[in-house]
């Protein structure tokens, strides 16, 4: 069996941190697991020649970032906040924006639930006072996790935390699983993008869910990303993050509201 060298192996936690933000120092076994297989049906004989391949590769690449992210996630995680959404931020929005647009964003929206879960709160909110637009944008770094959340057909267990009546209304069973109707789905759009890249937006964004995200990524690409979230968010914005997550209350800009929701301020 091919091993994974020590030399090896701090190479591809500095080119994984420095690229993606992953800090993977403690997840050798993880790296281990994962591309074992891949090494044999590549037929290279070591990791240092992987390495090469994939540094030329762009489609490589986004092979192995496929493997090396974690993408596990379901409908309504962290039920807060979308309840926070329902009670607080779109009242809110339906008193004061005179434009009846919306611009979210799930950052690292992996199969694409977070999404999903984010529009269904807001068509439902909406229903009685149509006009709104609130399409979402989803990103993530992984393009099979992008590719699952476009195709939008779900594992029954993936549904659990929604109510039965969206399940039901917003769902279709078919083999292979539960089948998203295109009235949500229509207003996801998916795009790639590595969060430690500039991020390609021109406008401010109301709302922006980058929850269980920051986890995986170290100290300094977390504090750099939390600054540049905090700049793409419109005054009075919402960041929403994963509840194991922290960033310090009260700085960069934005004010501590509840665990894991923060407010850019005016
Ligand atoms: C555990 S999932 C979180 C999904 C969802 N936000 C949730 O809370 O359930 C983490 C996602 O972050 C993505 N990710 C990790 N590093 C990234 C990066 N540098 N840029 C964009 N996405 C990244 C992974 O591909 C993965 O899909």
């Amino acid at each position: 069996m091919i091993q994974l060298t020590d030399s090896e192996f701090r190479r591809l936690v500095a080119f994984v941190r420095g690229n993606f933000g992953i800090d993977l120092s403690k997840k050798r076994l993880l790296i281990e697991a994962r591309m074992y297989a891949v090494l044999a049906r590549k037929k290279v004989s070591s990791f240092s020649q992987y390495f090469e391949m994939v540094r030329g590769d762009r489609n490589e690449l986004n092979a192995m970032m496929n493997r090396l992210t974690t993408n596990h996630t379901y409908f309504m995680r962290e039920p807060r906040h979308f309840e926070f959404l329902k009670d607080v931020i779109l009242p809110a929005q339906e008193k004061t924006n005179r434009s009846r647009s919306l611009h979210v964003w799930s950052a690292g929206c992996s199969t694409g639930e977070e999404a999903y879960t984010a529009v269904m709160v807001m068509k439902e909110y909406f229903a009685l006072c149509p006009g709104w637009d609130y399409r979402t944008l989803a990103t993530d770094l992984s393009t099979r996790a992008l590719q699952s959340a476009a195709r939008g057909v779900y594992p029954e267990e993936s549904l659990a935390g929604l109510p039965p009546q969206w399940r039901h209304r917003y769902f279709r069973r078919q083999s292979g699983g539960c089948a998203l109707s295109d009235e949500i789905r229509r207003e996801v759009i998916f795009r790639q993008l590595n969060l430690m890249e500039p991020f390609p937006f021109h406008t401010p964004f109301d709302l922006i869910f980058c929850r269980n995200v920051m986890i995986y990524f170290s100290q300094e690409a977390r504090d750099s990303l939390v600054a540049r979230f905090r700049d793409a968010l419109k005054p009075g914005g919402y960041l929403f993050i994963g509840h194991s997550e922290t960033i310090p209350h009260n700085a960069m800009g934005l004010r501590y509201i509840e665990p894991s929701i923060y407010q850019k301020g005016p």
